[in-house]
């Protein structure tokens, strides 16, 4: 069955089950915690917190997609045999419409009666401190006739939550062999039945305070890698001989090895899908994940002497292949042409002298491959495919380690470059033209501080921050919270706010090794990466934070403090604007 097939016919099989078929949402998320969309259900998040009504926007409480996905967590693996950056994800959501036993048996009969498929097994959650073992799942398969059921746990078995809060629960998953006999896992069922107001790193760790709570409404959430079902339907070894791949590949020169050959084909047609939804080539967050890819492509395209036009082809054949499912890559076309070939112009300019740089280099650590980054616009993927030997010792994690530590240094660099032209201060969130700007965006920062625990205290610890931008004009707080505030609760945290200013609170700042800072208690981004040293500052006994400064010396100094509005910034996420008086 060829992979358009697969696609409608799953999309038709839900759509009979009575689920209302929704497009694929872009790969950039409206979640700001999360840089680009890794599930199908990121876009139904709202759905299973109960923010938003399901039978008001689709009609239905039950959903089906095939959703664009990328997950930046594989992208050192790819070139082996199953792993991508960018995928499709078949997925069927239930808001409250069913539970168990309708989304197991929708799998197995998609699977069985379906695609024609043999199960090999399935695995059901073993169980934790906190989650029963689930033997309702165990049950359901076992009347279905499947014998094979493993117990697997927490890391395995249990979704979720993406980004900095969100739903999540036990899954059960479905594993079929491909053509070598091998068994893949092919299916995830997952079953959102509670919220977690943490992170999945905070999560798996155990984070004190956090706790998983039950969700009012009992969500089914599934997702399966339509390259996977295609190999195991169309009986390949590997997924890159399926026919979303194969037509990618045979374009490339048939002597490039084949792990070289893969990667080209997975971080072209990212590349493509990735600008189509209007990212662009940049040294941070997606566009710097997609200058990468770009890349890497380039110099493998450059180390195997392979013209320019073969990529292109493989650019327009991944818009032929996709364009009917996924129009804007038709749109779009003539817009990934041109970034292609000007990130390629702009990326050779430098690349030769890079490598001959690198050639002269006796080995290549963390530090020496910054340096070629820094200088030639090297990207660490690059740089470990122009020697395996001499990059030996270099590692992803020394080489990120490096990249934090120096946007630590310009950031802090921007800060002291006073009295020069255009801005005094730029840190990112603060920004001021001269010095009168610069005592107003610093009062506003450190009422930022104020807002963000006054907050906590008002509506709870599972409030924190997600983002803010600090003008003359105003401070922009965004936070993690999934309503609307009561007009009591606004004025609650403004008068919180306010008698800390009375109070003329000292600030104090505290430079502490990152460790023992993440054990005063302090809040801090976890998101971000944080250098080996950190400021802590203090606002009487009333906050603690990481930052960069700057900050007033007593909240007296802050003035009146007034909250201007308050909105939905993104899905559980909400946005305060402030101002400061006097
Ligand atoms: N959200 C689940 C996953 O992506 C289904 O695996």
């Amino acid at each position: 069955m060829d992979s358009s097939e697969i696609r409608t016919r799953f999309l038709e099989f839900f759509r009979e089950q009575g689920h209302a078929v929704v497009p694929s949402s872009s790969l950039i998320p409206d979640d700001p915690s999360v840089l680009l969309t890794t599930a199908g259900m990121q876009q139904f998040k709202k759905y299973y917190t109960g923010e938003a009504d399901p039978m008001r926007d689709f009609g239905s409480r039950n959903t089906a997609s095939a959703q664009k996905s990328f997950r930046t967590s594989d992208i050192d693996e790819v070139g082996d045999e199953r792993h991508l950056t960018f995928f499709e994800m078949l997925g069927n959501f239930s808001f409250g419409g069913y539970g168990k036993t309708e989304a197991i048996r929708f799998a197995y009969e998609f699977i069985t009666d379906a695609m024609g498929l043999k199960i090999s097994y399935v695995t059901i959650f073993q169980g934790s401190s906190t989650v029963p073992q689930d033997e309702e799942s165990r049950a359901i398969w076992q009347a279905l006739g499947v014998a094979d059921i493993r117990e697997e746990g927490m890391n395995d078995v249990f979704w979720g939550p993406t980004g900095s809060s969100g739903p999540c629960g036990p899954t059960t998953e479905i594993y079929c062999k491909n053509a070598a006999g091998q068994d893949i896992e092919i299916w995830n069922i997952v079953f959102n039945q509670f919220f977690y107001p943490g992170s999945r790193e905070e999560l798996l760790a155990g984070t004190p305070d956090k706790e998983l709570q039950p969700l009012a409404t009992f969500g089914v959430d599934t997702g399966m890698g339509l390259e996977r079902l295609a190999m195991a339907s169309q009986k390949t070894n590997t997924i890159f001989e399926t026919d979303l791949f194969a037509p990618l590949l045979a374009l490339l020169p048939r002597e490039l090895d084949e792990r070289k050959r893969r990667i080209i084909g997975d971080h072209t047609r990212a590349a493509t899908f990735l600008i189509a939804d209007g990212v662009r080539p940049s040294n941070r967050a997606a566009g710097y994940i997609l200058r990468r890819l770009m890349r890497r492509v380039f110099a493998l395209e450059r180390l195997a002497a392979i013209p320019p036009h073969v990529i292109g082809a493989v650019v327009h054949e991944v818009i032929h292949d996709y364009g009917d499912a996924y129009p804007e890559l038709k749109r779009e076309g003539e817009t990934i042409r041109r970034e292609f070939d000007a990130e390629r112009e702009k990326f050779l300019k430098t690349l030769d002298a890079g490598m001959k740089e690198f050639g002269r280099l006796p080995a290549v650590g963390a530090t020496e491959a910054f340096t070629l980054y820094q200088s030639y616009g090297m990207p660490f993927e690059v740089i470990k495919e122009l020697d395996p030997q001499k990059t030996a010792a270099l590692t992803r994690d020394a080489f990120d380690r490096e990249f934090t530590k120096h946007q630590e240094i310009s950031r802090a660099g921007a800060e002291k470059k006073f009295g020069g032209h255009g801005l005094v201060l730029d840190t990112g969130e603060l920004k001021a033209k001269d010095e009168a700007e610069l005592e107003k965006v610093t009062r506003l920062h450190t009422a930022t501080h104020l807002l963000h625990q006054a907050l906590r205290t008002v509506l709870g610890d599972s409030v924190h921050q997600m983002g803010s931008d600090i003008t003359a004009e105003r401070t922009r707080f965004d936070f993690a919270f999934d309503r609307k505030l009561t007009p009591d609760e606004l004025k609650s945290v403004e008068e919180l706010v306010n008698q800390q200013v009375a109070r003329d609170l000292p600030v104090t700042k505290a430079e502490l090794p990152i460790e023992e800072a993440k054990k005063t208690g302090a809040l801090y981004f976890f998101k971000e990466k944080y250098p080996e040293q950190v400021n802590v500052y203090s606002v009487g006994d009333f906050s603690k934070e990481f930052c960069g400064g700057p900050h007033v010396t007593h909240t007296g100094q802050i003035g009146h403090v007034r909250i201007v509005k308050e909105e939905a910034s993104s899905a559980g996420v909400r946005r305060i604007r402030a101002i400061v008086e006097g």
